[in-house]
Order: structure tokens, then C-alpha cells, then sequence
């Protein structure tokens, strides 16, 4: 196989209680990426079909991940790469890991697959350190093991796959404004009260629980953010009101998705999700500003070949 083309999923970090080590994949909504092998050694990005992104191999989070890839490997040929975006970057779903993870996809496809997907994250999150200084897994993780994950330790990187349950869906809200991921994560306070703490841990403890054990009710009622939501929220237009909406039609919960503006929301089922998008469109509708939402099952496969 010389040429392959994959479905890059976006996803969400931190869900509430997680920040920085939670994160979930979604389906439908996503990049697609073609990669094929070249005589010419090293990397090249040919082509960005919907944002304005640099071509820059350094530059370029695709292009980072694939080189930390191919230094771990005896360079017999190069590869190009076309990235067809659909996830507008600084959108809060993981627009630079779907790049990055995306791109050691198919690069590990392509070469009959010599590397762990544990591999895989390590080589994607250098992208994270080029697009927000830090190299962040939560997104990484989630697009290229699927389902939920954990980040249990970065270093070294240690990476726990979660269950998920059946037919579990999102609800995203995307104001069109542009939140960098640096910017929201400098807002943040460096030191926390010990009570605030305790309770996060609690949550993160009890989600965990509630995925293994099917619990809806106990997954709902861990959906909480003592730490980061406080904070950032106040970035995100109506935020406050989007939370009721979507918690009154039936959500079993609500939060900033990574460092946002997207807000997620889940649902126990899909008639559950469309009106959760029903009654947060509502809000937005009545504040004016551009947005767009999806309604998404979540991905258990995570980066796919299409
Ligand atoms: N955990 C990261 C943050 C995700 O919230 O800053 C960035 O997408």
C-alpha cells in the first residue's frame, strides 16, 4: 500500500472532572487525510483544503508528529500529506491532535503497522507541544485509541482505555470564536483549595466507576468541574444558559469541551441529543452569535481508514 485515506476524529478533553487526563473520541466529525509514500525522504504537506494553516513541515502539527514518527524508523522513502480540515482550529475538539494523530495513523499503516498506538500517542503529542507549548495527551489519546481514555502519567506516558457505553451521544456547541488553547489554559489559577480538590477527585473517581459499571445516573451525576469550568467559563458566551438548556431537555451532563468555546453535552440516546442541540441552538439563536452543532455518537474505533 503506497496511498491511504483516513478519517482523523475530533474529540473531547478533560470532560469535566478530567482536566488533562480525561478525553473521549467522536464520530462524524472530524479531518480526513491523505498520506502516500514518496521516493523523496522527509516530509511534505502538498496540500490544506479548508483553513488556513502553514505548509511548513516544522510548522505544522501533522508535520511535527510525522517527524518524531520518522526518527524513530531507517528512512527508505518520505512521505506527503493532504489535510482536508473540517475541525476549525482553537475550536476546543481537538483540531491539532486530529492532525497529529491522523497523520502517525497512516504513516504506521503505511509502513504495516510497527508501532503501539501507545507509540503513536507519544509521536502526536509533539504536535500538542507545537500548537500550545505543552505535550498534552488527552485529545491525542482518545483520537487514536478511540472510546474514552486516561492519561495516567506523561511521563512516562501511560495511557488506560476506558468503556464506554452503548449508545452514548454528544451534543456539541461551536461558537464561532477562536479560543487558543494557551490563552485558556493561562487564565487558570496555579495553586487550588484543598476542598475543591477533594471533590474533583471524587467526580474523576466516580465517572471512572460509572463507565465500568453502566451507571448512567452515577456518570451524570460525576459530570462536575469544581476546578477549571469556574474559570474558563466566563471566555464563553452564554455559557451558564447553554448548561441549563441542555441539562432541562434531558442531558446527563454539560462542560467546556478541552479548552473551548465548544461546549459538550451527553445523552443517553439520539433523540435525547437532537433535542439537547434543539434547546442549546436556542440560546444562541437568541444571543445572535455564529455557531454551529453536531450531534455525534462517540467513536470506539478512534482514527479510521476510509
Ligand atoms: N486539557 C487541555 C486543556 C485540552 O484543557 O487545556 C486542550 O485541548
Amino acid at each position: 500500500m503506497d496511498e491511504i485515506k483516513i478519517f482523523a476524529p475530533a474529540t473531547i478533553a478533560n470532560i469535566s472532572c478530567g482536566f488533562d487526563v480525561l478525553g473521549c473520541c467522536l464520530d462524524t466529525l472530524g479531518d480526513e487525510m491523505i498520506v502516500r509514500k514518496s521516493s523523496v525522504k522527509g516530509v511534505r504537506i502538498t496540500k490544506i483544503i479548508g483553513e488556513d494553516l502553514p505548509l511548513d513541515t516544522e510548522k505544522n502539527v501533522a508535520g511535527v508528529a510525522a517527524l518524531a514518527l520518522l526518527k524513530n524508523i531507517k528512512e527508505e522513502y518520505g512521505f506527503e500529506i493532504e489535510i482536508y480540515k473540517n475541525i476549525k482550529p482553537g475550536s476546543g475538539v481537538g483540531s491539532s491532535a486530529a492532525s497529529a494523530a491522523g497523520v502517525v495513523f497512516a504513516i504506521n499503516e503505511l509502513l504495516n503497522k510497527p508501532f503501539t498506538k501507545l507509540e503513536l500517542v507519544e509521536f502526536a503529542r509533539e504536535g500538542e507541544r507545537l500548537a500550545c507549548g505543552s505535550p498534552i495527551a488527552d485529545n491525542v489519546a482518545p483520537a487514536i485509541f478511540g472510546g474514552f481514555t486516561l492519561v495516567k502519567s506523561t511521563n512516562p506516558l501511560q495511557i488506560v482505555e476506558l468503556p464506554s457505553f452503548k449508545g452514548l451521544y454528544a451534543t456539541i456547541i461551536h461558537p464561532q470564536i477562536e479560543i487558543k488553547t494557551e490563552d485558556s489554559r493561562s487564565i487558570l489559577p496555579r495553586k487550588i483549595d484543598l476542598s475543591l480538590a477533594v471533590k474533583q477527585s471524587a467526580n474523576l473517581g466516580s465517572l471512572i466507576h460509572a463507565l465500568h459499571t453502566n451507571d448512567y445516573f452515577l456518570f451524570s451525576e460525576s459530570l462536575t468541574d469544581y476546578i477549571v469550568e469556574p474559570h474558563r467559563s466566563k471566555l464563553i458566551p452564554d455559557f451558564d444558559k447553554v448548561k441549563s438548556n441542555a441539562l432541562k431537555a434531558g442531558a446527563l451532563g454539560c462542560g467546556i469541551s478541552g479548552s473551548g468555546p465548544s461546549i459538550f453535552t451527553f445523552s443517553k440516546n439520539i433523540q435525547t441529543a437532537y433535542n439537547v442541540q434543539g434547546a442549546i441552538n436556542k440560546v444562541y439563536e437568541k444571543n445572535g452569535i455564529a455557531h454551529h452543532t453536531y450531534v455525534t455518537k462517540i467513536n470506539i474505533e478512534g482514527v479510521k481508514v476510509l
